[in-house]
């Protein structure tokens, strides 16, 4: 039995909050402490209390620091860790210029162990304990992410990409090999260790109708995995999946009219969304998934979340790296909340930390696991530092209140932000070798 004490500032949510006075949803405490035993928060409350019950335990302080529930990013793109930050396209271009040669490289599996390490490096550095990924369409490419995910005890979430046209000869799958294929990595991974599958077809654009009516075989046969896909991202993206798709009333009818939208379905960006797709996503219950860095750099557009929470719809909220330009959900919080500005909205900073802890948890339906420092959820911990540089301390010296400091982290906070992490309850940010700093050419 591994049991340790953690002691800090605490701060975690029972439900999303109304607005800034709505203190009945989370619990904060300035001398809090987490007692963790075999990677579960076995207790949690006034540090006093909890010390005094637990006994002989080693402690952690972590004070002034604040303890939170680890990040969850529900949509990113593992083989596109060396695509962030390519200049000057748009959607469809950045993915046929850009994107689409990085991906034939995960055919590899010494590329995709490589790759794997470095994805979970950056996504732990950044405090983000829980992702939902898109891989390449190469079946090594998902053994290789589950098998570090494994190795790390990482609760994660993906699959690989089902894509048979519009896409390189090397980069597509066929409707039978990627319906075998993901059944194979289905009985291996899902539901192994702390591994979810998302059946994954990438989008309209790239899968004929008969694969999705494979990805719709595969949802039938696997009602509880995930299911992933891309929506309404892009103009010039809808034009053409309606010509590829004409009998469909819009995009999301593609999806629905092979039955893929439910409770479990994450629809990337779903940004230009006509009345009729609105009302189907009201009624299934899927997920539109906004990404704020990446709708910006790609030129995408703006996300209603105002509009879409109105309708009474659970928006996740995630970094979409590689068009997305920061692996931190700090700066995914940063972009989202000027892109609610630009259209009259606003996100209070307790709204934007629950958002993307206990809100993208019950986006995916894994609340009662992640996403809150609750007695009994995973020891996924994230340790936030608000004075983590010059900028933020000149600006923390003039904070008054909780609110004001989870803004300063909001806005100006990135991976220099991030103390430490526990996953499992193991601490995790400067647990490997750290990499070499970059070497300047003589
Ligand atoms: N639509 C289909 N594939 C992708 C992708 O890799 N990134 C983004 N942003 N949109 C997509
Ligand atoms: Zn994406």
């Amino acid at each position: 039995m591994t049991q340790r004490l953690l002691r800090g500032r605490l701060l975690t949510f029972h439900r999303e909050p109304q607005n800034g006075e709505d203190t009945d949803a989370y619990t904060y405490l300035e001398d809090g402490a987490l007692l963790i035993r075999d990677g579960i928060i076995q207790d949690t409350g006034p540090f006093p209390t909890i010390s005094a019950k637990a006994g002989d335990v080693p402690v952690t302080d972590h004070r002034p620091h604040l303890m939170m529930a680890g990040f969850i990013d529900t949509h990113i793109h593992f083989p596109q860790v060396q695509v962030i930050a390519s200049w000057g396209a748009q959607l469809l271009d950045w993915l046929n210029t850009y994107t689409f040669p990085e991906e034939t490289r995960f055919a590899s599996d010494g590329h995709s162990a490589t790759m794997a390490r470095a994805f979970y490096d950056q996504l732990i550095a950044h405090g983000t304990t829980t992702a939902v990924a898109y891989c390449s369409v190469h079946k090594t490419s998902a053994d290789a992410f589950f098998t570090e995910a494994t190795r790390r005890n990482m609760r994660m979430l993906g699959g690989k990409v089902l894509m048979d046209r519009n896409a390189p000869e090397a980069l597509q799958d066929t409707p039978q090999t990627g319906y075998d294929d993901t059944k194979a990595l289905i009985a291996d991974w899902h539901g192994k260790g702390r591994n979810g599958y998302v059946i994954t077809p990438r989008f309209a654009i790239t899968s004929t109708p008969d694969q999705m009516a494979m990805a719709q075989a595969l949802a039938q046969e696997h009602p509880d995995c995930h299911i992933q896909t891309h929506l309404s991202e892009n103009k010039d993206e809808i034009t053409f999946t309606k010509q590829l798709y004409p009998q469909a009333r819009d995009y999301l009818d593609v999806y629905q009219s092979y039955g893929l939208l439910g409770r479990r379905t994450l629809l990337g960006h779903s940004i230009h969304l006509e009345p009729r797709e609105i009302d189907a996503l009201a009624e299934t219950g899927a997920h539109p998934v906004f990404c704020p860095t990446s709708n910006l750099f790609l030129g995408s557009g703006l996300f209603d979340h105002a509009g879409l929470s109105a309708r009474g719809i659970a928006n996740g909220i995630a970094t979409d790296v590689g068009a997305g330009t920061s692996y931190s959900m700090l700066q995914t919080l940063n972009e989202g909340y000027k892109i609610l500005q630009l259209q009259g909205a606003v996100l209070h900073p307790l709204q934007a930390f629950h958002w993307a802890t206990r809100g993208n948890a019950c986006v995916l339906g894994l609340e009662d696991k992640i996403g809150t420092l609750a007695q009994g959820s995973e020891a996924d911990v994230v340790v936030l530092n608000a004075r983590s540089t010059p900028a933020m301390a000149l600006r923390m010296d003039r904070v008054e209140n909780l609110a004001q400091e989870l803004f300063v982290l909001q806005m100006m906070g990135d991976d220099r932000a991030i103390e430490e992490v526990y996953v499992s309850g193991t601490p995790s940010k400067f647990a490997g070798p750290q990499p070499e700093r970059a070497k300047v050419p003589a």
